[in-house]
């Protein structure tokens, strides 16, 4: 009995389920990209709050100090360590910047943290559609939608988010949306999560550093070599954020005991890359180049580059979209099998398909290698078909309530296949990348359900969906 309620003795599946995946050498294509950090020793650095060591949520010591180093490193006015990821400084900066029922703009590619924020704020949000790949996956979005949003917008908006980089590494025009959100009045919020490398070498995209913009999150953890979930909150004061609301957000929305070691792992990145951050990324754009070039030799599969986008799209070079399009293969198949097969992990994979590797400064060089080869063999074994056609995009469903009344109201659970019509009280979102399909007190339309229902069969798997042959959402109960 006591074996049946709390498992085999020494039972620890986490642990056993880790161990398992470092047991075997792997290729990694992934983040977090553990290489700007000595990582042997961080049980010894799980300290507190103790004296001498400062407070995360009151600096004025060793902290307020490491904070200051990276604001000046990232051209920020002030910088805030982030232990809650960017999802934290994404959702106090819209709390910060947004009183219940104002006017937020939220293009439609944005992370799931945003959804949080509204909710957690209880601000309006006005979405923008966004451009979608032939590839099934959106792109950014235009200054010029974001124009006409912002001045179409009644009341006028008082935020405006950018996810910039995207999950694909697609880059929207900053600087521009930037004067375009300054002239409206309206502060500029750029998720650039994926994206903290781009200040470090001057072939990488414009980064949001030095945009114009008064808001931006690095997760340091994704792509700078900090520990998961270590990352920055940057403001630049231009007079449209209230500095103390923010600082007052902050603590409510990360944990009371701030990890030591990743705290201390963003003071060390921080110090690493300001010594050689160019040298760093200049290394893992030549291996993100060699990549692409041998990639190029293959006959199914393709990368995505960035002379293939709009040309107000930017590209960063060390994500690898790499897609195909008449092998008998859906994305998903093709990242268990890079697991299961060769021992390659990559970041996700999607779709009919495609798949998005990261090149991070660490990797060996043999990964590539390892990666095209992989490829090499899959386009072999695979059949061939036709070429498919891309995907419809999602239609763009009808906000009827905030977030944040839509998650408070009443709801009650029903089959997703009967669920058109309804209001949603849910955020649904695939995972990854965790994009809202659906906001809370968003109208599930009939479309909606079968695109649903259809990537369910297929496998994939969404945060607000009961996973089972017969799932289920919560919508409104009226
Ligand atoms: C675009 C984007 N923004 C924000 C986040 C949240 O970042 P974190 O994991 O650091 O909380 C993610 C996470 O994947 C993301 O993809």
């Amino acid at each position: 009995m006591k074996f049946h309620t709390y498992g085999q003795e020494g039972e620890r599946p986490l642990w056993e389920a880790v161990e398992g995946q470092l047991r075997e050498k792997r290729h990694r294509f992934h983040v977090p990209a553990h290489r700007a950090v000595p990582g042997e020793y961080w049980p010894r650095f799980d300290l507190t709050e103790l004296p001498g060591l400062d407070q995360l949520f009151a600096p004025d010591g060793a902290i307020a100090r490491a904070q200051e180093l990276a604001a000046a490193l990232f051209q920020a006015d002030r910088t805030y360590f982030l232990v809650n990821g960017s999802s934290a400084g994404v959702i106090a900066s819209v709390a910060a910047l947004c009183r219940p029922g104002e006017v937020i703009l939220v293009p439609r590619n944005c992370h799931r943290s945003v959804a949080a924020g509204l909710i957690f704020s209880g601000a309006r949000p006005c979405f923008l559609p966004v451009p979608e790949s032939p590839l099934g996956f959106p792109l950014n979005v235009a200054v010029s939608q974001a124009r006409s949003a912002l001045a179409g917008s009644k009341p006028g908006p008082k935020a405006m988010v950018v996810t910039s980089p995207s999950y694909w590494g697609v880059c929207a025009r900053l600087a521009d949306l930037a004067a375009e959100s300054a002239g409206a009045g309206c502060a500029l919020l750029v998720d650039e999560a994926h994206g903290g490398h781009f200040l470090f070498h001057p072939e990488l995209p414009a980064p949001a550093a030095g945009s114009g913009a008064d808001l931006w999150v690095n997760s340091a953890h994704k792509t700078l070599g900090a520990l998961t979930p270590g990352a920055y909150l940057h403001l630049k004061e231009r007079g449209r954020v209230d500095r103390e609301r923010l600082e007052a957000m902050l603590p409510l929305v990360q944990t009371s005991s701030p990890p030591y070691p990743v705290l201390l792992s963003l003071d060390l990145v921080r110090e690493a890359l300001q010594r050689r951050g160019r040298q760093v990324f200049e290394e893992a754009l030549e291996k993100a180049a060699r990549i692409r070039r041998q990639l190029r030799e293959l006959r199914r599969f393709r990368c995505l580059e960035a002379d293939q986008l709009p040309e107000e799209f930017g590209l960063d070079p060390l994500r690898l979209t790499i897609y195909w399009n008449d092998l008998d293969l859906a994305g998903e198949e093709v990242q268990f099998l890079l697991h299961k097969e060769y021992r390659i992990e990559v970041e996700m994979a999607g779709g009919k398909g495609y798949l998005v590797a990261v090149v991070h400064p660490g990797l060996p060089a043999e990964a590539g290698e390892a990666l095209v080869a992989a490829l090499k063999d899959l386009e072999q074994r695979y059949r061939h078909l036709a070429p498919g056609s891309p995907p419809a995009p999602y239609p763009l469903p009808r906000l009827l309530m905030t977030p944040r009344e839509a998650v408070q109201s009443p709801s009650r659970p029903v089959p997703l296949r009967e669920a058109a019509g309804e209001i949603s009280a849910r955020l649904v979102a695939p995972l990854p990348p965790g994009i809202p399909l659906l906001y809370p007190g968003e109208e599930i339309s009939p479309e909606m359900v079968r695109r649903l229902m259809a990537e369910l069969e297929k496998g994939a798997r969404y945060q607000g969906l009961t996973a089972s042959s017969q799932p289920e959402i919560h919508v409104i109960a009226l």
